[in-house]
């Protein structure tokens, strides 16, 4: 399949979109992902046809065969992105073609079809354009998620011959209710997200599947967030359940967790990783065990962490507990190297700041 299929989408607009007033009392305070806009694109695959039937319409439930592969074996991945309201009145995305292309990984990791990235830019600037009055003021932004599910109507055991593609599309604000100026996080040694040969490299539904009982046991110890760890020695920190990490060190400079197949390639995290070396901070993709991090933190040569995504930008921990107790980082708030790279981040994404590399795409 080539990279650049164009496909056309035959268009079915909503005939009662949601009136002005109601979706201005909704966009107030949205929250993150219960707001959905009043349109869907989606793309049909078979393996007889490709990829056929693009369209966009009015968002609604969809019709499955309860025989549909996806609901029994899981064969299901997905994508975020944000789509942002510039001071032109125009919108942007950040870095979609990143996201398209983690796509393509994700499918092939799940022996999916790979979608054609035209295709999967083509579908979330659709969905942006249509629904463009549904993007909020502010601080607030867009949530795409493009996602793919086997729909096969068959029980073996095997790739499905059959596909949906759809993207929807969700306005938002933050993604932590809280209202602390960090997170607290939860270190899971009873649960792990990811074995060597295994899907963490993917996004796909199944691990987030596995992460909730790790998550609901964070929440049950009053954390923001779970933390992993790796599953072969239970002693290197991997990432959060939907997030990656950085730990911020006396001398300024950065590390992060190294990809290896077992933690999310995130797009943030490479981003941020670009920005610091742009300013000159050492930055190292080198394996930090849970037990350095106390003793780090405790000695003060860790000076900050934070958690990075596209749902939860850049967000400062301030308090890891776990089954041996808790320690706290730095001042249990937000530090100066957290908040610059978040606010070198969040300049470009929102067009406030020039964009050397290129990562602003606009839909219009
Ligand atoms: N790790 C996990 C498990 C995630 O779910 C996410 C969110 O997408 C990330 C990391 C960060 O990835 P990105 O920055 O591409 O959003
Ligand atoms: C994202 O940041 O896009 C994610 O998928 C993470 C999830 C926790 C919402």
């Amino acid at each position: 399949m080539s990279k650049t299929q164009s496909l056309q989408f035959a268009r079915h607009l909503h005939p009662t979109p949601l009136p002005a007033d109601q979706r201005a009392a909704l966009l107030k305070n949205p929250g993150f992902g219960r707001v959905f806009t009043d349109h869907m694109v989606s793309v049909r695959y078979h393996e007889s046809k490709g990829w056929h039937d693009a369209k966009i319409e009015p968002r609604a439930p969809i019709p499955m065969d309860p025989a549909a592969a996806v609901l029994h074996y899981a064969q299901e991945i997905f994508e975020g992105l944000k789509a942002y309201r510039t001071a032109d009145g125009g919108a942007t995305l950040f870095r979609p073609e990143e996201n398209a292309r983690r796509f393509q990984q994700s499918a092939e990791r799940l022996a999916m079809p790979v979608l054609p990235e035209s295709v999967f830019l083509e579908a979330c600037d659709l969905l942006v354009k249509t629904d463009r009055a549904w993007i909020p003021d502010g601080d607030g932004s867009l949530y795409l998620r493009p996602f793919m599910f086997a729909n096969e109507v068959f029980l073996g055991v095997k790739p499905s011959s059959d596909y949906l593609f759809l993207v929807i599309a969700s306005s938002v604000g933050a993604y932590f209710k809280t209202d602390a100026p960090a997170v607290s996080v939860w270190v899971s040694t009873e649960y792990t997200r990811a074995a060597p040969g295994g899907t963490g490299a993917a996004k796909c539904g199944g691990n987030y599947a596995a992460s909730l009982l790790a998550q609901a046991e964070a929440t049950r110890h009053g954390c923001d967030q779970v933390v992993f760890l790796d599953a072969v020695e239970q002693r290197w920190v991997e990432e959060l359940g939907g997030m990656n990490v950085f730990f911020v060190f006396d001398d300024g400079s950065l590390s992060t967790p190294p990809l290896g197949g077992t933690i999310l390639p995130g797009i943030t995290r490479s981003s941020l990783i670009t920005l610091a070396k742009d300013k000159g901070i050492k930055v190292r993709e080198e394996r930090y065990s849970i037990d350095q991090w106390r003793a780090d933190a405790g000695t003060g040569r860790l000076r900050e962490a934070f958690a990075c995504g596209t749902a939860a930008v850049v967000t400062p921990i301030g308090t890891v507990r776990g089954k041996d107790g808790e320690f706290r980082i730095g001042n249990g708030g937000a530090g100066l190297r957290t908040e610059e790279l978040k606010a070198a981040l969040v300049g470009i994404q929102r067009g406030r700041a020039a964009d050397p590399h290129g990562w602003i795409h606009k839909v219009f």
